[in-house]
């Protein structure tokens, strides 16, 4: 069953819907440069809102087409977007992919950490596959910490694997990974969240 929106005592995680644009927008124009060295979407410049919208047309079309799920964070009124996360099918069947950023101002608080613990556990849920993984640049400190904390293993490091902003100079991915059967007792499996479908009706 196809989560649409999450709760935590901190956190609403959601589909987002083209109305977002202007948040969505705002949260990214204040973090360019935060985000710049480690998001290959990241725009040079403030990008123009219909742009935005355009984009949040397609991301809710996928979600609803079980194609991709990606979502927003926002504070618990929505009246601000926080970051932006995800259960992504790009690496093959049997897994999902978590992808998160934090917006500058909302970093350093656990949100990261939070919400990748949270879909983990939905993931495992809501879906019928046997793996989590989180890919991270080595460089990228902060990031690695979040697997790190929850419990993931780190399998790997592929070299030259992440897209990059430029597309042609790609940086190196530590594959981190958490299996099924690992869930239970990991730190991941302590963050509680409540999920419901597109009626408001409480998944299990
Ligand atoms: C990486 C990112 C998602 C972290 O978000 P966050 O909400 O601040 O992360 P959290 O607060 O959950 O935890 C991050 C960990 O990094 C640690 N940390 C904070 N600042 C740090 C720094 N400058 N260097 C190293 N570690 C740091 C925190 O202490 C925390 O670890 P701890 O709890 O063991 O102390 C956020 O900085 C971000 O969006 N960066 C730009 C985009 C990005 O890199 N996305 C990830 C791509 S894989």
């Amino acid at each position: 069953m196809t989560p649409y929106r999450i709760e935590t005592e901190r956190l609403v995680v959601r589909c987002y819907d083209p109305e977002d644009a202007p948040l969505l927008k705002d949260a990214v124009d204040r973090s360019l440069d935060h985000l710049r060295p480690w998001m290959p979407w990241t725009p040079d410049q403030p990008e123009p809102l219909d742009d935005v919208y355009e984009r949040l047309r397609d991301f809710r079309a996928q979600y609803d087409r079980d194609e991709n799920h990606i979502m927003g964070v926002f504070a618990p009124d929505e009246s601000r977007l926080l970051g932006g996360t995800g259960l992504h099918p790009r690496q093959g069947e049997g897994g999902l992919e978590i992808g998160y950023w934090i917006a500058a101002d909302a970093t350093g608080r656990g949100y990261a950490t939070e919400l990748a613990g949270v879909l983990t556990r939905v993931g495992f849920a809501c879906f019928e596959i046997d793996r989590v993984e989180i890919r991270v640049d080595p460089a990228n400190e902060r990031s690695e910490r979040v697997p790190q904390k929850l419990g993931f293993t780190k399998e790997a490091t592929l070299r030259r694997r992440l897209p990059s902003k430029s597309g042609s100079d790609l940086r190196d991915a530590n594959i981190w990974a958490m299996f099924r059967s690992a869930l239970a007792g990991s730190p991941a499996e302590q963050y509680d969240y409540t999920a419901y479908d597109a009626l408001g009706r409480a998944l299990p």
